[in-house]
This record gives structure tokens, C-alpha cells and sequence, in this order.
């Protein structure tokens, strides 16, 4: 049984038809990435994963949870699913401890003793225990962004999306943030990858899609697809520049 299900899921914004019929299914514990050029509706995709934009056309299943054009209650599906962006977002005015209680305090009405260990738990996660205390502005970018993913798993999602989590960070803080990935998909977490970085998709994703005029263009294996794209389109994107 796939944990998320796309089918023939369709998004317009206005006249612009982002996505025409998108369709793909990921099972529990495998990574997915999704390459594409800018502006292919990536992004987009992600959201409705996440029940923030609502479809018009299609169905989406994650986590047992089912959206269609008429369900727009999404509460119970975004308890479910993580999202980290690029700009990690953290409340300045509270410490990285505070950040991660906020959700599991105010969402899941959790008790404080309960909510100090999962903060621990995360923390620990993310090899960022020892910075409870601080204040975002005294951590790196790296740092910031292993805050936002710890605080993502405070929720104890079934599955995490990243949208470009690393394209602000230089290569040294992207490795920091890579391994903590590397860590919570070996640990059997499902997740979603938005990327720019071939690489990065190759090493990390057992499944890689290639979406390209708002549908799935080619998909498969990563080492595969990468080493032998099928489809023209997907060969000059990959030859033009996007791998680096
Ligand atoms: N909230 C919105 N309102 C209107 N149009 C939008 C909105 N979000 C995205 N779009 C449009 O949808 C299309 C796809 O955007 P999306 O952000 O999903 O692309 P992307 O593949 O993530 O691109 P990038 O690689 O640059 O991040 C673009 O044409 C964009 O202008
Ligand atoms: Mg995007």
C-alpha cells in the first residue's frame, strides 16, 4: 500500500494550468525526488501534498488521509506531513527549544513533560541538543535549517517534504544538513524531495521524477534515470547545467 498517492492531479492558478494530470505513487519509506526546470509546478506539487493548496480536479492520498477538489478540512492531513522550506521560518524571539515546543503545545495539545522530551528526541535527531537554549540568530543557516526540520519532527509526521532545503546554504552547511536527511531517511522515513541538485537527488533517492510540462515526464530509479535518461526532454535538462 503506497503512504502517498497522486492521481491525475490537476492545479491551476487562473489560466495557468500548473499541473495537468499528475500521477505517481510512493511507498512507506522511500525517498522521492522531484527534479524539473523552474517553474514546472514542483513546488506546487509539494503543497497540495500538504493539503495547502487545494486541487481542482484528481485525488491525493497521504497517510490514509484523501483530498480531492471538495475537501478542503486538510487539519488532519497536515498533522501528518512535515514540510521544510528554504527559508527555515523560525520565531526569532524564541529560543530553538521554544521554536519546536510551540506546534506539540498549541497543535497537539500535548503535556509539558511530554513536550520536553520529544524536544530532546528531535534535538538530538539533528545533532543540535546542545543549542536549546539559543536564539536562531546565534546559529548558522545549517544550524537554522536542522532547527526547522527537528521542528517538523516534533510533530511525528509519517512523512516529510523538502522544497530546496539546502539552496540557500553554502556546501560546507549543506553537507550538515544532508547527513541529517541521509539520518531520518535511513531511520525509514518517507520523503518527498524538491531539488535542484542532481546529486544530491542521485545519492539520496531511491526514485527520482521528472516532471515537465505540469505532468511526469520520466520516472525511476535514481541511479537509472540519471545514468540513462529516456525521454530527449529529460536528457537536455540534465545536460543543460542542471547537474551540478
Ligand atoms: N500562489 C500562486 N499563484 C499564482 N501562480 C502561482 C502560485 N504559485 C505558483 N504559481 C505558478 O505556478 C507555476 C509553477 O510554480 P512552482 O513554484 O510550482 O514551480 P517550481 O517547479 O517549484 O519552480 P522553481 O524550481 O523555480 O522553484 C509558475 O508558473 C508559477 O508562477
Ligand atoms: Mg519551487
Amino acid at each position: 500500500m503506497p503512504i502517498v498517492e497522486a492521481r491525475d492531479v490537476h492545479k491551476s492558478y487562473g489560466p495557468n494550468a500548473v499541473l495537468k494530470g499528475v500521477s505517481f505513487a510512493i511507498e512507506p519509506g522511500q525517498v522521492v525526488a522531484i527534479i524539473g526546470r523552474s517553474g514546472s509546478g514542483k513546488s506546487t506539487m509539494l503543497r497540495c501534498l500538504n493539503g495547502l493548496e487545494v486541487i481542482n480536479a484528481g485525488d491525493i492520498t497521504v497517510a490514509g488521509h484523501k483530498l480531492d477538489h471538495e475537501r478542503k478540512q486538510l487539519l488532519d492531513l497536515r498533522r501528518d506531513v512535515g514540510m521544510v522550506f528554504q527559508s527555515y521560518n523560525l520565531f526569532p524571539h524564541l529560543t530553538v527549544g521554544e521554536n519546536i515546543a510551540l506546534a506539540p503545545r498549541i497543535v497537539r495539545k500535548l503535556a509539558a513533560g511530554r513536550i520536553a522530551a520529544i524536544v530532546d528526541q528531535v534535538l538530538e535527531q539533528v545533532g543540535l541538543l546542545e543549542k536549546k537554549d539559543c536564539y536562531p540568530e546565534q546559529l548558522s543557516g545549517g544550524q537554522q535549517q536542522r532547527v526547522a526540520i527537528a521542528r517538523s519532527l516534533a510533530m511525528e509526521p509519517k512523512v516529510m517534504l523538502f522544497d530546496e532545503v539546502t539552496s540557500a546554504l553554502d556546501p560546507e552547511l549543506t553537507a550538515e544538513v544532508l547527513r541529517v536527511m541521509e539520518n531520518l531517511a535511513a531511520s525509514g522515513m518517507t520523503m518527498v524531495l524538491v531539488t535542484h541538485g542532481m546529486e544530491f537527488a542521485r545519492r539520496m533517492a531511491h526514485t527520482t521524477i521528472f516532471m515537465h510540462q505540469g505532468k511526469v515526464h520520466e520516472a525511476g530509479p535514481s541511479k537509472a534515470l540519471f545514468a540513462q535518461p529516456q525521454t530527449p526532454e529529460l536528457r537536455q535538462f540534465l545536460s543543460a547545467g542542471a547537474l551540478k
